[in-house]
């Protein structure tokens, strides 16, 4: 091997690695999943309190992770109507929950509902 030769080899090796690094560097950590306990729950005590939580006037309390749960469906069907419709939730309210706020809703099904 020429010394032309080792350098071009060198160079080829260290552009190799150099890729391989870059790539394992672009790689995104696992996305952290929606869950009632840390996203869901102050979002729905904050929005629909005082009816929808203990002590409330409505029987489906949302500060109670298995109530949530099961209400999903219906929840993102009434939060996603229009105010002044029929069923609008928040009952009363004049303007539909912010789109962050809904999207995150819709997150949490599709990560699976977890508790924690
Ligand atoms: C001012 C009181 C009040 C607030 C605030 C309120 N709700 Fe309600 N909600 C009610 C009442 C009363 C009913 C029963 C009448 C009906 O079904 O529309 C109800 C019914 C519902 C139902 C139907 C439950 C079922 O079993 O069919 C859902 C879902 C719901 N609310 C979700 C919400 C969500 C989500 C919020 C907050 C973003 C909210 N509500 C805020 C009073 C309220």
């Amino acid at each position: 091997m020429t010394s032309k030769d080792f350098l071009k080899a060198a160079l080829v090796a260290v552009s190799a690695t150099v890729m391989v690094a870059g790539c394992a560097k672009k790689e995104d950590p696992a996305p952290v999943k929606v869950t009632y306990a840390k996203d869901i729950k102050a979002v729905l005590v904050a929005s629909c309190a005082p009816c929808h939580v203990a002590g409330g006037t409505n029987p489906n309390k949302w500060d109670d992770y298995t109530t949530a749960k099961n209400k999903i469906a219906t929840i993102l069907d009434r939060v996603q109507r229009m105010p002044g419709q029929t069923g609008f939730m928040p009952r009363n309210g004049t303007a539909q929950l912010p789109a962050a706020t809904i999207a995150l809703l819709k997150q949490w099904q599709t990560d699976g509902l977890l508790e924690n």
